[in-house]
């Protein structure tokens, strides 16, 4: 039987039962009333999540569409932005700003390590000119298995007119992100992560402030025009295109999922998976990416152990145990393996990749003793979460 996979990817995740007997549901009108009172029911849902009174919009696309939308809507040719820089997705926002004319700073940082609010500080109290027009930031970098302190990359900021745009696609509803209190301007996040679903949804709050960046914004769009959005939003529940109806149905049921688990809830199961997941690694004398501060409850990235080959250790899991996890990405393609914990993971998830893994290092050379990471995960299980 080799049809039956674990998906420990970040991204993709499993999608649970419960949302798939949804998916398969006959297909819906979506310009029915009944339809329009689904859209108008997730997105008070999804405001919930994002802690926010700010418009949101669903958009049909993967996250990537929302970030270029993020983009295009706001900024305009010439205008400075500033780019927090220090991963995969970090370096997206820096590409899809090049392409839509901005001047790009980037604020690099070391791949793993958080980002600095002290640098992003003296770039904004140094620009008295008020110059720059808006801030980017990850929230959770899915490429690296860190997870940055947004509340003080925000607060860095101050009083600043440049808008604050947060990529939390890996992150919504794994670690603590509160949208209005933070006073987080636009932030993007997508289907295929901690919401359960498919690929195929994105999702995006807009502020006031943003708001009136976008008045001014001359950038050409038009599928992803947030003010056909609005418009279509405002006035009638819906969609300015056809959206992927049969995703916000199971949208439906999985924001009911998350409700039932509850918010709290849901940060904290995943900070507990990412702690077995790192003891696991540390019992078997793997060498973490991230510091323990800001580490990711999403996704944990694990140095290439030795002379071993990160391809292998994904090949072997795959092949012989079907368990999906992933290689790293970009510059650190060869350097880590990254294995997800975000979603519809359980601990009986967590215990069964760490038991391939040890298996599929013992094959490679690694000298480990097997059972040795799973003790780590027994033990904890058995104590229980605080
Ligand atoms: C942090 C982050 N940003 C952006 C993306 C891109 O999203 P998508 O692949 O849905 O376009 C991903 C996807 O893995 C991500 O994890």
């Amino acid at each position: 039987m080799n049809d039956k996979q674990l998906l420990m990817i970040p991204g993709p995740t499993p999608i649970p039962q419960r949302v798939l007997h949804t998916l398969g549901n006959a297909a819906v009108g979506h310009r029915t009333p009944g339809f329009s009172a689904i859209i108008k029911e997730v997105t008070g849902k999804l405001k919930q999540v994002y802690k926010t009174e700010n418009d949101l919009f669903i958009l049909t696309s993967s996250g990537t569409g929302a970030m270029e939308a993020a983009v295009s809507n706001f900024i305009n040719p010439g205008d400075k932005v500033l780019v927090m820089e220090n991963g995969n997705f970090a370096e997206r926002w820096i590409k899809i700003n090049k392409k839509f004319g901005a001047d790009v700073q980037a604020v690099s940082g070391e791949w793993g390590a958080q980002s600095d609010p002290a640098a992003l500080k003296a770039l904004i109290d140094a620009d008295a000119g008020k110059e720059i027009k808006a801030v980017f930031v990850t929230q959770n970098e899915t490429s690296t298995g860190m997870v940055n302190d947004i509340q003080a990359l925000r607060a860095a900021c101050g009083d600043h007119p440049a808008i604050f745009i947060v990529d939390a696609i890996s992150g919504m509803a794994v670690s603590e992100l509160k949208v209005d209190e933070w006073k987080l301007d636009i932030v993007v996040s997508g289907s295929q992560k901690a919401f359960m679903l498919p690929p195929g949804l994105a999702f995006i709050s807009v502020s006031e402030k943003a708001w009136a960046a976008n008045a001014q914004c001359t950038n050409p769009r038009f599928y992803f025009d947030l003010q056909a959005a609005k418009k279509n939003f405002d006035e009638k529940s819906t969609t300015p295109y056809t959206p992927a109806a049969s995703l916000i149905v199971g949208l439906q049921e999985s924001l009911k999922m998350m409700e039932e688990e509850g918010l709290e809830n849901i940060y904290q199961r995943h900070a507990w998976y990412r702690d077995m997941v790192r003891a696991a690694a540390k019992a078997l004398k793997l060498e973490l990416l991230a510091e323990d501060k800001g580490a990711s409850s999403a996704v944990t990235a694990i140095k290439k152990p030795g002379e071993i080959d990160v391809k292998q250790i994904t090949k072997i899991m795959r092949e012989k145990y079907s368990v999906i996890i992933a290689a790293g990405q970009g510059k650190m393609e060869k350097s880590i393996f990254r294995i997800g914990h975000l979603g519809y993971v359980s601990e009986t998830d967590i215990l069964a990749v760490i038991a391939c893994l040890e298996m599929t290092l013992k094959e490679l050379g690694w000298d480990v003793q097997l059972g040795t990471g799973v003790a780590a995960v027994q033990a904890m299980i058995m104590k229980g979460r605080d």
